[in-house]
């Protein structure tokens, strides 16, 4: 079993009362948000769908927030384990109540600092994350990543993206711009894949979805010597 120690350090970027005004309101505002593509539990479900799990599997779920792609995790993995990690008591409540199974648990914890020993996870998830994250602190959680990722376990990341073409490069742009953070632009304006290869995990696929608007990177922590046991 991963260890259990409780840590409550907040960075000094994060906003408690931020995200408890977010809590009431986010899971409306994402459905809504994405009911012109096809909707959002589609997206997710395909997001999940590419860690290909294995029912025994050991999973974690990073700023699993309001625990929606934990969800479509847990029956992918219902002889093993899914521990969603979270800053925000008032998200991980909401997620508390959207994920009951005996085998899915949340945490409250800085993504910097993980409460687990080394090499527990199977698979690690991130969805609409990372660009929360100042540099230096999504650097340190992609370590901690690999660090808590068993050889050759996987990492999923779902992230907003640049697209090439302007018809989805400007709107994405825009609301990035509106309704996010110096940080998200500057993270979707950058390489996601270079940040991940820095932490030392191998980049397996980078693929565009909506038209380049969000991307999905999965990589593995393999050894030094390149193998995965
Ligand atoms: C945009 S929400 C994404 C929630 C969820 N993963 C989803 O797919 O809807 C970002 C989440 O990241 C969390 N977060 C931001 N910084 C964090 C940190 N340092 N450690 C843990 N969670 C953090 C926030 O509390 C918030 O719940």
């Amino acid at each position: 079993m991963p260890e259990q120690i409780q840590s409550t350090r907040i960075p000094s970027y994060y906003s408690v009362s931020f995200w408890r005004r977010w809590a009431k309101l986010y899971d409306r505002v994402v459905r809504l948000s994405f009911v012109p593509f096809g909707g959002e539990k589609r997206f997710r479900q395909k997001f999940v769908a590419m860690a290909g799990l294995k029912d025994t599997d050991r999973v974690l779920d990073i700023c699993c927030g309001t625990g929606s792609t934990t969800a479509l995790i847990a029956p992918e993995v219902c002889q093993g384990q899914v521990i969603g990690v979270d800053l925000s008591p008032d998200m991980l409540a909401v997620a508390q109540k959207k994920n009951v199974a005996a085998w899915v648990s949340f945490q409250r914890a800085s993504v910097d600092a993980l409460p687990f020993s080394e090499g527990v996870f199977d698979h690690v998830f991130c969805s609409y994350g990372l660009h929360e994250l100042p540099r230096e602190i999504r650097a340190a959680a992609l370590k901690e990543v690999r660090r808590v990722l068993k050889p050759g376990g996987k990492f999923l990341a779902l992230d907003y993206g640049l697209p090439k073409n302007i018809i989805f490069k400007l709107p994405i742009s825009a609301f990035v711009r509106l309704f996010e953070n110096d940080t998200a632009y500057k993270m979707m304006k950058g390489s996601l894949a270079a940040e991940i290869i820095a932490s030392g995990l191998d980049v397996i696929f980078q693929k565009r979805a909506l038209g380049g608007m969000f991307q999905i990177i999965s990589s593995v922590k393999t050894t030094e010597a390149g193998n995965l046991d």
